[in-house]
């Protein structure tokens, strides 16, 4: 009885304090949307799952992040969904807002991809990125996107030596970069002995086969794959082999499409299609790709031809920078209606004079110059 009574009362105080703690990021999202012109809105407390990790994230609630309608995309439900025989999308991330908009836009699977090298770093290929600059990369999309299953590249030079090395890289990443899974690239006998050592180690894995951008260098380049009876009957075999190694899906870049139905028949774990075309289980792009972000002619020789731009995102924001600077130089930027922030004239008056008593004459004026203009130049 009074086991119980005493469960009753800390239960109630667990329910005031939760009421407490919402009416301080009420108080908060007000105050912050006041700050930024914006009426303050409502939001519902973040539930446990939707927050990835770290429990000291007051911004979330200030500013209200993505707020998932759905759960949190898991290994179980992307199963069901394939099971299902729905296709599965996938887009790269790297950054928090990128994070955001694939989570705001129900997207599966966000990859934190090792084309951040080209698209954000901008280098000509994928292997100068370093595991360090990849687990900055994860870190800011595990939170932005709360909703999305969330899989991490290890980046070229993190994992070859040894399952062991594999190990640490991966570890890495779902610990400090708040990822679910990773993805290593190849299906040689080395690279799937390294899969199934993540796997057993708890680390779920995406494999990747056709053309392995990390390869360039044994590939000789930029190469669509599978398109000779040999290296075809290949790419069938190293994604079955992943499969086999316990991979839950695998990546199938830049093949025939006739060798990509062949991967996805032969194996029963999604295939995710990029170049490959339309017979795969999923599709994954890279954003920057998809969004048209690119105007600079060093992206736009990247941009792989078979990416389908939904947007052209660069131009609009090339026609944003212009027109702030032209604003900025012409003067009409911020002007009046962009100057929020205001004085009392009884403060202001009060600082002229101390302008005035230290000699400040030119600040002074400064002062009163303004609010006259502020009021209308009466
Ligand atoms: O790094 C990446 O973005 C990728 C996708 C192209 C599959 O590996």
């Amino acid at each position: 009885m009074a086991l119980r009574r005493a469960a009753q009362r800390l239960q109630g105080v667990a329910a005031s304090l939760t009421r407490r703690e919402m009416g301080l990021d009420a108080t908060r999202i007000a105050v912050a949307s006041s700050l930024r012109g914006l009426p303050p809105r409502e939001f519902p407390a973040p539930r446990a799952h939707q927050r990835r990790g770290m429990s000291h994230r007051p911004e979330d609630t200030v500013y209200g992040g993505p707020r998932p309608s759905e759960p949190r995309m898991t290994l179980k439900r992307l199963r069901a969904k394939y099971d299902a025989g729905e296709r599965i999308s996938v887009v790269t991330a790297y950054d928090y807002p990128s994070a955001v908009h694939v989570d705001m836009a129900g997207i599966d699977v966000a990859l934190v991809g090792d084309s951040a090298a080209m698209v954000v770093h901008g280098h000509d290929t994928t292997l100068p990125i370093t595991l360090d600059e990849m687990l900055s990369h994860c870190k800011a999309v595990s939170r932005g996107a709360t909703r999305p299953l969330l899989v991490g590249d290890l980046p070229f030079g993190s994992y070859e030596q040894s399952s062991a090395q594999a190990i640490d890289a991966a570890t890495r990443m779902l610990k400090e970069g708040g990822m679910d899974a990773v993805k290593l690239e190849g299906g040689s006998p080395s690279r799937v002995q390294t899969a199934k050592a993540l796997v057993d180690s708890g680390i779920a894995v995406m494999g990747h086969v056709g053309l392995t951008p990390q390869s360039i260098s044994v590939l000789g380049g930029f190469r669509p794959q599978g398109r000779s009876f040999e290296t075809a009957a290949q790419v069938v075999e190293r994604a079955m082999e992943l499969e086999r190694a316990g991979c839950f899906a695998v990546v199938v870049e830049c093949v025939p499409r006739t060798v990509a139905a062949a991967v996805t028949a032969a194996v029963s774990v999604p295939t995710i299609g990029i170049g490959a075309g339309d017979a795969t289980s999923g599709q994954v792009l890279v954003y920057h790709d998809l969004l048209g972000f690119m105007q600079h002619p060093h992206h736009a020789k990247v941009t792989p031809k078979f990416c389908k731009q939904y947007a052209n995102v660069g131009k609009v924001i090339t026609g944003a920078l212009e027109r702030f600077k032209t604003e900025v130089e012409s003067g009409e930027f911020p002007g009046m209606s962009y100057s929020p922030y205001r004085v009392s004239d009884e403060d202001s008056n009060r600082l002229v004079r101390l302008l005035e008593q230290k000699g400040l004459d030119a600040a002074a004026e400064a002062v009163l110059d303004l609010r006259y203009r502020e009021d209308g130049g009466k």
